[in-house]
């Protein structure tokens, strides 16, 4: 069971393997990409009635490139923090992605969808670019050149930032610049101090909660770093990111058949079903607004499941990906 799987795992500890089994990512190295994301999340905010005009964003795992956050910073954001734990951008490759935004926000283009990114979820009702929520005045606002000529400044001040231990990371949040915007990328980021508490609009990520090890404490800092009233937006991919046939194939395999599997790599997944996320969320004083589950049940059933994963409800044996917004209570 998973035999190729284990062998690749188990090759992660030879020397240099490791290392290049993890060298990318994913979408991120695509400003598209990048785009459409940022207009996803922006468009399920607006729907749900909530602020689509967040000063302070910050990301956990951008991944590739802060892409999706220079989208944010585009779109009005001031101030962008990324965490990851592997510092995978890098700054020409941000650059680049920035040009490119540039000119997909001037031209105003629709949201790239599913016959270009079937992967990306949210799914859409329309890929129109969203008018009603980037009218021409704010755009003209925020694509203002000196204003992009900002956020470049910005990103090259920040890009290679990667903090290396606490000492550092402390003093890397308190730099302050006399610009308006401000780009922090903490990579690794190990401290929840990084952040100033009670300082942060949103939080999102894309396709990064399943990879978190540490999901309790990392609810609790995003908890901690929001304003009141303030809220998060996730999109999460409960799948077996292919490490089995089927796409839960990954709840079957016993606790050593994952443990090698998962080898030397920095990050695989938590294998939570989405009921632990929701657990974590309400227990970490937030109130869900909105939740958009997409179910599969061609997976395997329950008597395939690892003894771990007897507790699992029959939604989280079928909840394949998530969309979930929440508000900090105030
Ligand atoms: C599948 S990639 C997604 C990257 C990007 N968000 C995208 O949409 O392409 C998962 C990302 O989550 C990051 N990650 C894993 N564990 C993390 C953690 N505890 N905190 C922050 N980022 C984490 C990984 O380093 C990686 O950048």
């Amino acid at each position: 069971m998973g035999f190729k799987h284990i062998v690749k795992g188990i090759a992660t500890y030879l020397p240099g393997v490791g290392r290049f089994a993890c060298r990318r990512t994913g979408g991120t190295d695509s400003a598209r990409y990048c785009y459409s994301v940022w207009l996803r999340h922006l468009v399920m905010v607006h729907q749900s009635g909530l602020d689509t005009r967040p000063k302070v964003v910050a990301e956990l795992g951008p991944g590739d490139s802060i892409g999706t956050g220079l989208a944010a910073l585009l779109t009005g954001a001031e101030t962008y923090y990324a965490l990851d734990v592997v510092g995978y951008a890098n700054t020409q490759a941000n650059l680049n992605i920035f040009e490119e935004l540039v000119s997909l926000f001037s031209e105003r283009r629709p949201i790239p969808g599913r016959d270009e990114f079937p992967e990306i979820t949210p799914q859409l009702t329309s890929c129109e670019f969203p008018r009603e929520i980037l009218s021409d005045d704010r755009l003209a606002e925020a694509l203002v050149p000196s204003r992009i000529q900002e956020i470049r400044n910005a990103l090259v001040r920040s890009t290679g930032v990667s903090p290396v231990n606490e000492k550092n990371m402390a003093e890397t949040a308190m730099l302050r610049s006399e610009d308006a915007i401000e780009i922090r990328y903490f990579a690794p980021w190990y401290d929840a101090g990084v952040i100033k508490p009670e300082s942060v609009d949103m939080i999102f990520s894309q396709a990064v909660l399943e990879h978190v090890e540490d999901l309790g404490g990392t609810y609790e800092a995003l908890y901690r770093w929001l304003k009141g009233g303030g809220f998060m937006s996730h999109q999460i991919d409960l799948s077996s990111h292919g490490l089995s046939k089927h796409w839960n194939g990954h709840w079957g395999y016993s606790p050593l058949t994952w443990k090698l599997i998962k080898g030397n790599r920095p990050w695989l997944l938590n294998r939570e079903p989405y009921s632990t996320h929701r657990d974590l969320i309400e227990k970490n004083g937030f109130d869900i607004v909105s939740e958009l589950k997409a179910d599969d049940t061609s997976g395997i059933a329950r008597n395939h499941l690892a003894a771990r994963f007897a507790h699992f409800t029959d939604d989280d044996l079928i909840t394949r990906t998530v969309y979930v917004l929440a508000r900090k209570k105030a």
